[in-house]
């Protein structure tokens, strides 16, 4: 049997926090589908396109890994594709108190559902796609933090919005 699970994100953008965590899961997962979600809690500033095309860029020789979107509940989504397991990472105990509340919440809509959790390793601990956003944006550097992909998107997409 094919053992397949989610790895569920707004992306916006993509870490190499979460990269490390799509790797060791490929280590449990013959399959993991990165699919980029709607987080009605944050502001996003790339369109889940623009960070589809990245995802897909960084994955194009990865045979194990597929790469969608989808609007709505992840349990919907986790259901029309045929898959129970949704793996995420975890960074510390704000992260817990987060995904406790998805847990839970995901749960309540589908008890079949299953999350699965990594810790984050030390190294990319401190790592979120917001902190990135504001070291690009003051001029510092990815190196270590991002897909060199990520960079560049991520210089364009700044660079433009302070000009505008
Ligand atoms: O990277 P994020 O922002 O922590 O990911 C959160 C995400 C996108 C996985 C979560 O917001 C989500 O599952 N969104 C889809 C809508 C949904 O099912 N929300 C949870 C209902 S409780």
């Amino acid at each position: 049997m094919c053992k397949i699970a989610i790895c569920p994100g707004s992306f916006d953008p993509i870490t190499n926090g979460h990269l490390n965590i799509i790797e060791r899961g490929l280590k449990i997962f013959d399959k993991l589908i990165v699919a980029v979600a709607v987080n009605v809690t944050k502001k996003p500033i790339f369109e889940p396109q623009e960070r589809l095309e990245m995802l897909k860029e960084i994955f194009k020789d990865s045979k194990h890994v597929e790469v969608d979107s989808f609007k709505g509940l992840l349990v919907e989504y986790a259901k029309k594709r045929g898959v129970k397991a949704i793996l995420r990472g975890m960074r510390n105990m704000s992260d817990y108190e987060y995904e406790s509340q998805l847990v839970l919440a995901n749960k309540t809509l589908d008890p079949d559902v299953e999350f699965i959790y990594m810790m984050t390793e030390g190294k990319y601990a401190h790592l979120s796609s917001s902190i990135i956003k504001e070291v690009i944006t003051f001029g510092g550097s990815g190196c270590g933090m991002i897909h060199p992909i990520v960079e560049k998107r991520l210089k364009d997409k700044l660079r433009a919005e302070i000009k505008t």
